[in-house]
């Protein structure tokens, strides 16, 4: 027997919002229930309905260990409780992305599913940085693969010779691997001298790329501190980024830009008061020093005793801040956005909540803390606080 909802493997593609498929952002829109990892973007998720569940599956600092079986059983668990679950994760689902191991429990477990795809890094990514993967002057194979192996296959060794012999070559998951590539493929036969190019977080503001030679190629990484995510291409291919460094990119994110929204602070700011409920929302919320709270992952229970706030309104109020993408939750806990720490928390250097407060602050016929603070807790407002 089937269940009542359905489960969307959907691929939410390498990073900019653009660049998720029409599908993808329907679905986001209609869904009940969203469970995400760590590549997808805020701006991707701020696409959802006010009141959708977002759940937050991707690895947490320091965890190492995989909660695959776990998110399996929380997809099954959606599906008895939801009509549109939407499992979101980065590029495309099933390349490098577990899609096909969902699929399969979702299958055996009598869930109805379909898998959306979505523009993969291993593409896109190096084109941002001005490489086409296939070209007809320098390549007609290319080979996708990855540098994270499950640590119980012993059989799962690379085959570095077949790898060394394709022209085109794209690593996934592979940044602390590049010296070990970059010797294996030397040493089974690849020229030290093939171009080879990492390009760190393609279409996110803080994309980066280093170009060298195969030989080179650790040691300039290194040296550019490139950090995951990151793509590496190996082959002929790379030259073809000469001829096209002038090309224009639409698609480029500035490092200044809101990341949260991939806007300018002011016009975040003009997003944020679009309505009067979000801006009462975001003021209170600013007033409160609830973004300042949630620098540190909290519970509604736990925020409303260290505020001396009413639970209830409390937390319909993280609820609709979560909705807005300015806020995480995962498994019943809140934690900041990358928005709200960059822009609302009163230490950060491009803080709003000056700006927010004086135009709000116009606006008459509204009390944003009323429904929130014990009668005896009423504090003085924001600008008071700051003295
Ligand atoms: C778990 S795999 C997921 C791949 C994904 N399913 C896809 O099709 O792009 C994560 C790896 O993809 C690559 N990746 C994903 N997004 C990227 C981006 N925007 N820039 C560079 N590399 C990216 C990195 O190698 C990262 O370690």
């Amino acid at each position: 027997m089937s269940t009542p909802g359905k489960v969307y493997l959907v691929g939410a593609g390498p990073g900019h919002p653009d660049l998720l498929t029409i599908k993808a952002q329907k679905l986001i829109r209609a869904a009940d229930i969203i469970i995400y990892d760590r590549l997808v973007q805020e701006e991707i998720l701020a696409e959802a309905r006010r009141d959708v569940e977002l759940i937050y599956v991707g690895k947490r600092p320091g965890q190492h260990q995989s909660r695959q079986e776990e998110i399996n059983q929380l997809l099954v668990e959606a599906a008895h409780r939801a009509a549109v679950v939407v499992r979101l994760k980065g590029g495309d689902p099933v390349l490098f992305g577990r899609g096909g191991e969902e699929a399969e429990y979702l299958a055996s477990h009598g869930v109805t599913f379909e898998v959306v795809p979505g523009v993969t890094a291993g593409l896109a990514v190096p084109m941002a940085a001005g490489i086409p993967v296939t070209h007809r002057d320098h390549s007609a194979s290319v080979a996708l693969v990855t540098g994270h192996r499950r640590s119980d296959r012993s059989t799962a060794e690379v085959n570095w010779r077949a790898l060394a012999g394709l022209d085109t070559l794209v690593f996934f998951m592979s940044v602390g691997k590049l010296p070990e590539i970059s010797s294996k493929l030397i040493e089974h036969g690849r020229p030290a001298h093939t171009p080879a190019a990492i390009i760190q977080k393609g279409y996110w503001p803080e994309e980066q790329t280093v170009v060298g030679t195969l030989g080179e190629l650790p040691a300039l990484a290194e040296r550019e501190a490139i950090k995951p995510p990151a793509i590496i291409v190996i082959g002929e291919v790379v030259r073809v980024r000469e001829k096209l460094t002038t090309f224009h990119r639409d698609l480029r994110r500035d490092k200044d830009e809101a990341v949260g929204f991939g806007l300018s602070a002011d016009s975040l700011l003009v997003r944020i008061g679009a309505t009067v409920r979000t801006a009462k929302d975001v003021v209170a919320a600013v007033e409160l020093r609830l973004f300042d709270a949630l620098e540190q992952p909290k519970t509604p229970a736990a925020l409303a005793q260290a505020q001396g706030l009413e639970l209830e309104p409390l937390r319909e109020l993280l609820k609709r801040l979560a909705g807005l993408g300015l806020l995480l939750r995962e498994a019943g806990v809140y934690r900041n956005a990358e928005a709200s720490s960059r822009f609302l928390t009163s230490t950060s250097p491009e803080c709003l909540c000056r700006r927010l407060d004086e135009e709000l602050a116009a606006a008459e016929g509204y009390d944003p803390l009323a429904e929130l603070q014990h009668p005896s807790k009423k504090s003085n407002n924001f600008r008071a606080k700051k003295g």
